[in-house]
């Protein structure tokens, strides 16, 4: 049996229950084999519901990314005009970083419905089920020094903000350096990989993960406390074609300001959104951890952070911790 074949008897008989009987009568396999395709069908996105008595109907298919879908909404120029879009894949960084040593344009974007070894920051990894989220890499070549990789990542945080702020209107906030959070739960991270030449960009791949329509079940139990999705926070679900084209569009918009006008206009977005400053935390550097304020950002990119004796140092790579009482 394939799955195709299940689930055209599913879709055959509509709002009707199919027993597990039936299914494995009509297509002649066991009732195990019909409940392990029904597992995998749900593991992609397909809903089911099961009632001890009647059996199993389908209630809702996954919706798919497609070109069209994304394209329908998208204003830019280059970010996202062309498009790989891809079914199961390691990570979309990969992918898109070996475009990238090809030649492949600016604004090439990969976008993959499952990732199997999602990648996040600092050795993480980064939870990405079927058809649930938005997990993308995008190719990036600013005539620009590597030092200025920092400043980027801060942008695509600020353009993300923007974009899931007005397409959900949920009270989303921008934790240092790049993490959007609702309510203090993680929705979406942010992973920027560099190639260098001579001290200048040859290109970032600019990998960015939205937990779109994940339930709670999707996350592993130790992540609940700290992740979430748009669904969970808004309590509904979103077309994430219409998601990924507004924040393209906003990431493309932005950038142009920051190549023509420099990090200040950004620098200004980030301060507005963000919730790391002007509270004491703790905060774990390289070189242990210091409690401190931060303060606001500096022309780098790197965070401003006045420490207890009122001097203000700089971080470019750090974890921040819990709000420290005084
Ligand atoms: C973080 O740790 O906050 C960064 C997570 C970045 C995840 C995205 S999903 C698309 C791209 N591919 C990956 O393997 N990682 C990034």
């Amino acid at each position: 049996m394939n799955t195709e074949e299940l689930l055209r008897l599913f879709e055959e008989s509509g709002d009707e229950f199919l027993s597990g009987e039936a299914v494995s009568r009509e297509l002649e396999v066991s009732r195990t084999a019909v409940w392990k395709q029904i597992r995998k069908l749900e593991e992609a996105g397909f809903v089911f519901e099961a009632s001890r008595k009647r059996g199993y109907r389908l209630i809702s298919k996954p919706d798919l990314l497609t070109e069209e879908s994304i394209a329908a909404h998208l204003q830019t120029r280059e970010f996202g005009r062309r498009l790989l879009l891809m079914d199961k894949v390691d990570s979309t960084q990969n992918i898109a970083a070996k475009l990238a040593e090809q030649g492949t344009e600016e604004g090439t974007l990969v976008l993959a419905e499952q990732q199997l070894s999602g990648r996040g920051r600092m050795g993480r990894g980064w939870v990405s089920p079927y058809g649930k989220g938005l997990w993308m890499s995008l190719v990036l070549r600013p005539p620009l020094p590597v030092s200025s990789a920092p400043q980027l990542t801060l942008l695509t945080a600020v353009a993300l903000c923007r974009a899931l702020r007005l397409q959900t209107g949920l009270d989303i906030g921008i934790k240092w350096p790049n993490d959007l959070l609702h309510e203090g739960k993680k929705l979406s991270g942010i992973l920027l990989e560099s190639a260098a030449e001579d001290e200048r960009i040859r290109h970032i791949v600019a990998g960015v993960g939205i937990s779109v329509n994940l339930a709670e079940g999707d996350y592993p139990d130790e992540l609940l406390e700290r992740a979430a999705s748009l669904r969970i926070a808004a309590g509904r679900t979103f077309d994430r074609a219409l998601i990924a084209a507004a924040f393209l569009n906003e990431w493309e918009s932005l950038y142009k300001v920051y190549l023509a006008e420099g990090f200040a206009p950004v620098k200004l977005l980030w301060e507005a959104l963000s919730v790391s400053l002007h509270r004491k935390i703790a905060i774990s550097t390289p070189q242990g951890v210091i409690q401190g304020t931060p303060i606001g950002l500096h022309e780098s990119g790197a965070l401003q952070v006045e420490l207890e004796d009122g001097t203000i140092t700089a971080l470019f790579s750090a974890e921040m911790g819990e709000p420290v009482r005084s």
